[in-house]
């Protein structure tokens, strides 16, 4: 592929706070040093948080000062890419051609641009790509040390794998990430002694708040960690009535009872089906401070609470009833991302078919669209994951589902215009 790496790309960069600092422009193509390589992004999707970035700019704890205007950085931390060019310095282990899922929350200081951070970056020991390092909304994308030496370019476990799944690895890793932070303290009987259990409790009853494409991930994977029952609460009825078409089946044929209730009857609905005890787990995907207090009191006696969506800062400040935590031993944990052994787990619960990547695609199209796609998640428009395929030009067209067949036809189709 090196020798066809054009010049020049487009790229969707963030020059500064707002939809208005977000262009669609035409830059080099970067050259890998000779530890570092260069990427043909395949496909890269939208996330709520590409929000955060585009509304804080410069002062995105992510950025450290950064400054935008003068250095536009392209966004998109979600994708995967196939290598096009290598550093002469890692000919060995890398070959063009082979395909790698991104994981962006990069545990390491900057090497390059320095001076660039606050403080000459002094202190900054995670980074991340879509951020100070270039994102994947843009045709290339250059891989530098960082990435490569902490892990964090991850090999795809079946060279078949369609884009639009290795694209979703990132997401998923965030929701295994989550999951296994639900820390349990269990004894099988009194005189036994404690032990840790990451995860959802076995054979508990788990609620997951808000029916989202990510609470709905939150759905699949606690499944397979063999709950007895999952309660979902979602306020939109056709959110509900997905969640159901997607995942009833698959959750009676494991023995799970799936409820689907909305915010109002949330409590009494958890009373019911916990028998009066409460919930073993209650996971928030969504990032409302109300509800994260709500969600403590559902919680039984050594329950687990688990934040998943972050609160604004500003609003941000929550009211917990310490005597829960004193009397019932409750637990509130939360994450943020994941890391490269939670993408390597996520690759292969979509290359298993555990978790069907298809039923959570909303929207399709070329880096042309990419802005649209932003504005769209920004809006809250779109009920799944969108997925640029940036060597394309095309608009944002709205699809229910997606496969490997269709992904290749839209390529296909779309290239040759
Ligand atoms: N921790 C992480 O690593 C991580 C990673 C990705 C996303 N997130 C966060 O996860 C959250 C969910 O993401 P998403 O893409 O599914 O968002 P989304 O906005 O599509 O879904 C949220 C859902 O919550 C529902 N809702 C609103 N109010 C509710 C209430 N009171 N009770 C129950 N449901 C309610 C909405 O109708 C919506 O369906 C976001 O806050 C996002 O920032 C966290």
């Amino acid at each position: 592929m090196s020798g066809d790496v054009p010049k020049s790309m487009r790229a969707l960069r963030l020059h500064g706070a707002g939809m208005e600092g977000l262009r669609l422009d035409e830059v080099r193509v970067p050259r890998p040093g000779p530890r570092q390589l260069l990427g043909r992004v395949d496909a890269a999707t939208a996330c709520a948080s590409d929000n955060k970035i585009i509304d804080q700019g410069s002062e995105h704890t992510l950025m450290y000062g950064w400054d935008l205007a003068a250095h536009p950085v392209p966004i998109g931390h979600e994708g995967c890419i196939t290598v096009a060019e290598v550093g002469e310095e890692l000919e060995d282990t890398y070959r063009v051609g082979s395909r790698y899922a991104v994981q962006p929350a990069v545990p390491s200081g900057p090497r390059r641009h320095r001076e660039r951070y606050r403080n000459g970056a002094v202190g900054v020991e995670k980074i991340a790509v879509g951020y100070t390092l270039d994102g994947l909304f843009a045709e290339y994308v250059l891989i530098g040390e960082e990435v490569i030496e902490t892990g964090c370019l991850l090999p795809l476990p079946d060279a078949e794998m369609p884009r639009f799944a290795a694209a979703l690895a990132e997401p998923l890793s965030c929701v295994v990430s989550a999951q296994q932070h639900s820390i349990h303290i269990l004894k099988d009987s009194p005189a036994e002694p404690r032990r840790a259990h990451l995860g959802m409790k076995p054979r508990g009853v788990v609620v997951i708040i808000g029916g989202g494409p990510m609470g709905r991930m939150h759905v699949e994977v606690a499944l397979s960690c063999g709950p007895r029952k999952i309660i979902v609460s979602e306020p939109l009825a056709s959110r509900r009535e997905k969640l159901v078409a997607m995942i009833e089946d698959k959750a009676r044929r494991q023995g799970v009872a799936l409820v689907c209730t909305d915010p109002d009857h949330l409590a009494e609905v958890v009373v019911a089906e916990s028998d009066g005890r409460g919930a073993d787990d209650v996971i928030v995907a969504l990032g409302i401070r109300a509800v994260q207090e709500q969600a403590v009191s559902l919680l039984a006696r050594y329950g687990v609470a688990n934040f998943f969506g972050g609160l604004k800062k500003g609003d941000h400040m929550i009211s917990l009833d310490a005597r829960r935590i004193h009397y019932d031993s409750v637990t509130v944990v939360g994450s943020s991302g994941g890391d490269p052994s939670d993408v390597a787990q996520a690759l292969s619960l979509l290359a298993d078919g555990t978790i069907e990547a298809g039923n959570y695609i909303a929207a399709v199209g070329g880096l042309d669209a990419a802005r649209d796609l932003v504005a769209a998640v920004r809006e809250q428009r779109l009920d799944g994951k969108g997925v640029i395929y940036p060597e394309l030009r095309s608009p944002l067209e709205e699809v229910d589902g997606w496969d490997a067949q269709r992904e290749a036809a839209f390529l296909q189709q779309k290239a040759r215009r």
